[in-house]
């Protein structure tokens, strides 16, 4: 980089060439976390990783990409972060609530190792959505807006994925906020748009029950329009809005590549869904030919997954070869004692917290009904230290091994089906089944409720 070009603005490097400020974001996350110091493995430098360059993406995760979240996962590979999704009118309206995500102090102190950062908002209008994103522009490398969220309360509130299907006004808002941010750029997530009859008379659509039917010309016209509105990333989590909880299922790749094809020269196109682990990595990226990944659900369950030996890869002989998921609890505690998450550092505080070790931990505590309740009930970080010397007794006393450990959060709600591909339960076992079979007992149920507050599940995302 030339010294002219360090002192362009993200939105000028972009305007001049959108695949290179992306490399120069990428690069600079090495160059400036101290956490890439740290880095004890040998894997990356193999000559054949053809993640060299990608972008590794930690998803916009309400309660959960929380700042020392964000942190861990540096550490263990992501090189491109996005924060939970801010609501801006709330952000512009409520100072508690601001405050919870967006800290001065905090991010002087951070002083850069949490970059690159891209800042999501959702809402459905133009003006509030520029206000909330000036404020931010200064501490983050983009700002994206949220055309993902498949919940009720998005479809009320007018944003996440019901604002594809307002097509007016979702490139009103690209624009807006395109050309009023000085200097970032603005960035879209979407997802693959239903067929019409699924968006014009859902109770008539005669479409798959698991959602899982897309219309990819709409898709692609849409995008093509977002990219002119000033798009500068398109993130593709490709699945419909209705692919959610039990309907989660299979990411369908092939979409991606034709986003690629079509749209790929002109921004960086990052591919969502599907990513359990650094194997996925690789096939969505030679399948898909995109600039990166972005993985929520795995990453949350286990943050080094964009390591070639951190899980269940063919590097590590199929076994966990990473530290072990106790190990990482620490890890997630220490540096949420530093950063708290509802200090600035974008999450609730406990809830938070006990939250992601639900999820580090769910092999465990469906077990460990007493451990589980220890996790539930914790008020303050040395609560949940003894949880973790409780289970780690437990790992102790049942002889289990760090390279034993599987996933099973991320397996909720998918399965293998005979091939060997990812399918969701309900296309595997049916709705009725599954609904059967997987009701929850009432203490579980109570359990989960607690964690997860006001949410119903974050399957539902
Ligand atoms: C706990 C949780 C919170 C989420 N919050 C958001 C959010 O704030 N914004 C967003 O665009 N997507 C959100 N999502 C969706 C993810 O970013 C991602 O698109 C989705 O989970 C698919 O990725 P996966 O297959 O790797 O899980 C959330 C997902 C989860 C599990």
């Amino acid at each position: 980089m030339t010294i002219n070009q360090t002192q362009l603005s993200s939105k000028e490097l972009q305007q001049q060439d959108a695949h290179g400020w992306f490399q120069g974001l990428l690069g600079n996350s090495c160059s400036e976390s101290k956490n890439c110091d740290d880095d004890d493995d040998d894997d990356d430098d193999d000559d054949d990783d053809m993640t060299k360059m990608k972008a590794l993406v930690v998803a916009p995760m309400v309660e959960q990409s929380d700042l020392p979240f964000r942190l861990l996962c540096r550490k263990y590979g992501a090189n491109l972060c996005y924060t939970p999704m801010f609501h801006a009118r709330m952000f512009l309206t409520r100072p508690r609530y601001r405050a919870q995500f967006w800290n001065l102090d905090v991010i002087r102190k951070i002083n850069k190792k949490d970059r690159p950062l891209i800042v999501q908002f959702c809402g459905g209008d133009p003006m509030e959505m520029l206000e909330a994103a000036k404020v931010v522009e200064d501490h983050c490398d983009a700002v994206d807006v949220n055309c993902g969220c498949p919940q009720g309360i998005a479809r009320r509130g007018n944003y996440g994925a019901f604002l594809l299907e307002k097509e007016e006004l979702l490139l009103k808002i690209v624009r807006v906020l395109h050309e009023g941010l000085k200097k970032v750029p603005v960035t879209v997530k979407v997802r693959l748009l239903p067929p019409k009859c699924c968006t014009m008379q859902e109770k008539g659509c005669t479409c798959q029950s698991d959602g899982s039917v897309y219309c990819l010309e709409s898709s692609l016209s849409l995008y093509e329009r977002l990219i002119d509105a000033g798009a500068a990333i398109l993130t593709v989590h490709c699945r419909t809005r209705h692919q959610k909880g039990h309907n989660t299922g299979a990411a369908d790749w092939s979409a991606v590549r034709q986003v690629v094809e079509k749209l790929g020269h002109r921004i960086p196109i990052i591919a969502n869904g599907g990513i359990a682990n650094m194997d996925d990595v690789e096939q969505c990226l030679l399948e898909t030919k995109a600039d990166g990944v972005m993985s929520s659900e795995a990453v949350l369950e286990y943050p080094p997954i964009f390591k070639r030996n951190g899980s269940h890869t063919k590097f590590s002989n199929n076994k966990r070869t990473g530290p072990g998921r106790v190990a990482l609890c620490n890890e997630y505690l220490d540096i949420a004692e530093e950063y708290p998450p509802d200090v600035g550092g974008q999450g609730s505080g406990m809830k938070c917290v006990r939250t992601h070790i639900h999820h580090f931990l769910s092999a465990d505590l469906e077990s460990n009904p007493t451990v589980r309740d220890m996790t539930i009930s914790a008020k303050s970080y040395g609560d949940l230290r003894k949880a973790l010397q409780a289970i780690e007794l437990y790992h102790n006393q049942s002889n289990m091994e760090v390279e034993d450990e599987t996933q099973h959060w991320y397996f909720r709600h998918r399965c293998e089906d005979k091939e060997g591909k990812m399918v969701s339960k309900t296309a595997m076992f049916g709705k009725s089944q599954i609904l059967a079979g997987g009701e929850l007992n009432e203490e579980t149920a109570k359990g989960i409720a607690c964690l997860f507050g006001n949410c119903n599940d974050a399957s539902d995302y």
